[in-house]
This record gives C-alpha cells, sequence and structure tokens, in this order.
C-alpha cells in the first residue's frame, strides 16, 4: 500500500476511465481477454485528458502520481469527474450527488419523478419536506456552492437516455433508477409486473448504452442483500462470487467453486428484478467488457450527511409507511407518534444495515476506485447485523431519552420468510480493499432521526398516514387483517426511562 493509504493510490491508468487503449483488443465471451500487441510487444493507452504524452504503458502511471487524480478524504477522485446518477431525486441519489458534486465531480442525473408519484398514490408522504428538483439543484448552488445537472427523464426512454450519455460522456454511471419496495412488488399483479419491468429492463437498456457510447465508464449497480435470501444451512453470504478456496464435493469428487456466482435466492418479486439485474450486469461485463460493482446494499436507515446538514432545502426524502418505508426509519416514526413497534413474526429475522452517511462514503470509494475493464465485482455494503427485535428495543431505548415511552407489538408476518435463521454475512471488502471506516453508530443514527421526527410539522406528517404504518400486504396473495400476537414494553433503564 502507498505511504499515503488511499485505498485507490496504486491503481493504474488500467483501470482509469480516461484512457483509451490503443491497438486491437479481442473482448471474449470467456471473460479472458487477448490485448494484441499494439506497438513493440506491449499494450499501450492515451490519456483522453493529455493526449500530449502520447501513447505509454497503462500500469506505469499510479492515480497517486497522475495529476489528474487528486487526493480527498474518499481516496483519489479523478479531477472533475463526470458522474451520472440515474433515479437522482431517490433518498440516496440526492446525498450522493451533494456529496460527489462537493468532492470536485461534475454530477449529471436523470429522474423520472416516479417515487414521489408512487409515495403520493399510496396516500403517504416523506416526513422531512423535500423541494422539487429545480428547486433542489437551485438551493445546492446557493449552499454548497456546487452545480448538478438535473433532466427529468425515463431510464426506459432510451432514445433520450442514450442521448444524454453521448452527451455527458459519464465516466462513471450510478444505477438507483429502480422501484425497490418488496411489499409494492407483492401487492398484486400490476404492481408485480411495473417493478419487473421496470427495474429489469431499465437495467439492460442502460447497459446496451454503456457499452455503445460510454464503454469506459464503471458502473455502480445498486442490488440488495435481499438477493442472496437467508440460507437455512448457515452457508456464510460471500460477497457474491465464491472466495478462491470454496468447494464442492459430490458424489466423493470436488470441484472448484472459486469466483462462480453465488446462489441467490430472493425474497420478493422486487428481489427478483434485483437478482435479474445482477445477471444482466455479470453478462455485460462478460460479453463486452463493461465493468461494474454490483452492490449488495443492506437496510439504509436515517437521513444525515454533511451535505444535507447544510440547509432544510437540501433535505433527502425519508418514507415511513408500510411500502416505502425501510424499518429503522418507520419504527422511529411509530414511537415518535405513540403507535406500537410493529415486528413482525418472531422479529428474530437477522438482516444487515447501514446508516444513510455510510452507504454514500461506500458508493463514494467505489466510484473512486473504479474496476479493471471487463471486471464484475460485488461488495455487501453493510456495517451491522441485527434482528428486527434488537431493532425495536434499541429504538424505544433511545425514545426514552426523547420522554417517549414506546410500547412493541408482534404481529403476523404478512411476508413469507424465515423468522428463524442463522445469517453470516461476510462484508470485508469495502473496509479491506476500499478503505471503508464507518462514520456512523446506530444509536447516533437513530437520535438524529428522533431529533428530526420530533419536529411539529414531521410529527404532523407522521399523523396525517398513521394508517400506512400498520402492513396490511401478504406475500401469500391473502386478503385480511393481520392479528397482533403479542404486545409488550421493552425494558428500558430506569435513568432513561420518560
Ligand atoms: N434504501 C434502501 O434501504 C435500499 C436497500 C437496498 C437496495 N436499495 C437500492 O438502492 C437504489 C436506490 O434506492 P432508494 O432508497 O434511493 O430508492 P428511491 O425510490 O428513493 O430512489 C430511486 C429513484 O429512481 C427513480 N426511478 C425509478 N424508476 C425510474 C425510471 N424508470 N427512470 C428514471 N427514474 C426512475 C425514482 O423516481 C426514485 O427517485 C434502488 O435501486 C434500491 O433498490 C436501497
Amino acid at each position: 500500500m502507498s505511504e499515503t493509504n488511499c485505498h485507490n493510490a496504486n491503481q493504474t491508468c488500467w483501470s482509469c476511465p480516461a484512457v483509451e487503449f490503443k491497438g486491437h483488443v479481442d473482448f471474449r465471451a470467456c471473460g479472458q481477454a487477448a490485448f494484441r500487441k499494439a506497438a513493440q510487444g506491449q499494450l499501450v493507452v492515451e490519456c483522453k485528458r493529455r493526449p500530449e504524452i502520447g501513447y505509454f504503458d497503462p500500469t506505469s502511471i499510479t492515480f497517486e502520481h497522475c495529476t489528474e487524480w487528486k487526493k480527498t478524504d474518499n481516496g483519489y477522485l479523478l479531477d472533475g469527474m463526470r458522474v451520472l446518477i440515474l433515479g437522482m431525486d431517490g433518498y440516496l441519489g440526492w446525498p450522493l450527488a451533494l456529496k460527489l458534486a462537493k468532492l470536485g465531480c461534475k454530477v449529471y442525473g436523470i429522474d423520472n419523478m416516479l417515487r414521489r408519484k408512487l409515495v403520493d398514490d399510496r396516500g403517504a408522504q416523506s416526513v422531512i419536506p423535500i423541494e422539487t428538483m429545480e428547486d433542489r439543484v437551485k438551493a445546492a448552488n446557493e449552499h454548497l456552492d456546487v452545480e448538478i445537472d438535473f433532466r427529468e427523464m425515463d431510464l426506459m426512454d432510451r432514445d433520450s437516455l442514450f442521448a444524454y450519455i453521448k452527451e455527458v460522456q459519464p465516466e462513471s454511471i450510478v444505477q438507483f433508477a429502480e422501484i425497490p419496495s418488496a411489499p409494492y412488488s407483492m401487492a398484486d399483479v400490476d404492481k408485480a409486473c411495473d417493478t419487473i419491468q421496470n427495474n429489469v429492463v431499465g437495467t439492460l437498456g442502460l447497459l446496451f448504452g454503456v457499452r455503445d457510447h460510454a464503454p469506459d465508464a464503471s458502473i455502480i449497480k445498486l442490488g440488495t442483500m435481499g438477493e442472496y435470501g437467508s440460507p437455512l444451512t448457515g452457508r456464510p453470504l460471500f460477497e457474491g462470487l465464491f472466495p478462491g478456496d470454496a468447494v464442492l464435493q459430490y458424489k466423493g469428487e470436488e470441484w472448484s467453486l472459486g469466483g462462480e456466482l453465488t446462489p441467490r435466492d430472493p425474497v420478493s418479486f422486487y428481489h427478483v428484478s434485483k437478482v435479474q439485474g445482477t445477471f444482466s450486469v455479470y453478462e455485460a461485463c462478460k460479453y463486452w467488457w463493461l465493468r461494474s460493482y454490483d452492490v449488495m446494499q443492506g437496510v439504509i436507515y436515517g437521513n444525515q450527511s454533511d451535505e444535507l446538514a447544510a440547509h432544510p432545502s437540501l433535505s433527502t426524502r425519508l418514507d415511513i409507511d408500510e411500502w416505502w418505508g425501510t424499518v429503522v426509519n418507520r419504527f422511529v416514526a411509530q414511537a415518535v407518534i405513540g403507535m406500537p413497534l410493529t415486528i413482525y413474526g418472531s422479529g428474530n429475522q437477522l438482516r444487515g444495515y447501514i446508516t444513510l452517511k455510510d452507504a454514500m462514503q461506500c458508493i463514494t470509494r467505489l466510484i473512486a476506485a473504479p474496476p479493471e475493464p471487463g471486471q464484475y465485482d460485488v461488495v455487501n455494503q453493510v456495517t451491522d447485523v441485527m434482528s428486527v427485535k434488537q431493532i425495536a428495543q434499541t429504538v424505544a431505548k433511545i425514545g426514552a431519552e426523547f420522554g417517549l415511552d414506546t410500547e412493541v407489538q408482534r404481529i403476523e408476518n404478512p411476508r413469507v420468510e424465515a423468522e428463524e435463521h442463522p445469517y453470516e454475512v461476510i462484508h470485508d471488502k469495502l473496509k479491506d480493499n476500499f478503505g471503508f471506516a464507518s462514520e456512523s453508530t446506530f444509536e447516533d443514527e437513530v437520535r438524529g432521526m428522533f431529533q428530526a421526527l420530533m419536529q411539529p410539522e414531521a410529527v404532523a406528517r407522521i399523523n396525517a398516514q398513521e394508517s400506512k404504518l400498520f402492513p396490511t400486504t401478504k406475500w401469500s396473495g391473502e386478503v385480511g387483517e393481520l392479528k397482533v400476537l403479542e404486545t409488550w414494553k421493552p425494558d428500558v433503564p430506569a435513568k432513561e426511562a420518560a
């Protein structure tokens, strides 16, 4: 490792999206390329930013030594790197846009405003008020002194998308533009089909656009930990691919599994769409030598980042209803209005979690360290594994610091899922290879959320959608109310109780 200790200091022009490979490059579908000699027995590249250097060996210059890569807190970043964020208006898209713009990237984005419409159709709303995209972009300019280029556009409108990719020539593309709700995808046939159509076809079209108009861009594709399911054997959830020493034993013989995709067992039709996205990206890297990190994203919670904090008009959305809210965000909102925290089934389901702020750091670090041409890799992006019961207990405990007396309720599980299962998540790569170090703890983030959600306007927004917080969508397709199985008050240390 370099003395600067930046995770990508020793990467070379070989992975830089700003170089062009010269000579004949044979992209073979087997995943191994034969680079034919361009000049005197060597593969060479030309720097699109510094053509005056002429042709050179791509391994001869490291990011640390290249004048185009500048050191930041998140590693070296290509100066003015052009990053295209698909789904920029979303929970993750907006804070990422602000973070990257503040780090000196040229940030471009699209969104078709579908999330706003679907939440509205449900009779729900973000508990933190958010501005229109036009006003957000203006506010970013005013309060953070950054320029962001946003276009309202559907990812499925391929003519417009491809023209935009051609125009922007992105060096990195972040694919957030999907419908991200498991219960929505299980609610009825139209919602299931819309989810599959939007997510699967959207990503597939994008891959052709990248192949034809920006083949050197790295693609950061958001998957989810829910792609893996929770295998009852206790097999560790490796980071997408089996490690080199994994072996299959069958009928007395052994085969190496090293490097193969690990099994997927998606937990809803939304998660099925994510698995298909994984395969589409994996194949595109193999067929066309695109490059991608597929991020198996844990459940995200919280609403904080340095850039979001700069002004209320920069806030990102925070949803809390059954379809659009993730569990921690929902529990805090329930506690704020004195509604029992609703645990599905036993509450012993284990899942991986990460704060919004940490997730933004991880994605930035991935953008800063592009994969090599043809490389497909997977990271498990989580910091903590917790049971739903543990989360409820902690939320109730922190609620007590704010004078809240919170009940917890076990209700019939609307989902079809294992309620007792082992769950060993391997999540080493972000720490070991990308220099990620968590900046926020579960308790602090939950505390921050209580502070935000106990403001009168947020309380009014939660109350207005109270009826949407209790689940109604059953995976089995049955109709009828879910029964309450048990209600109790978690033990909260006396000094913290109201
Ligand atoms: N939030 C989480 O906890 C979490 C966990 C795991 C994975 N993810 C994944 O991360 C990504 C972002 O999640 P999020 O929470 O920000 O969701 P989000 O719904 O807030 O953001 C997605 C954005 O994409 C837009 N969009 C959807 N389809 C589009 C299309 N066809 N064309 C243009 N824009 C479109 C939506 O309008 C929305 O603004 C998603 O792919 C999601 O599956 C999120």
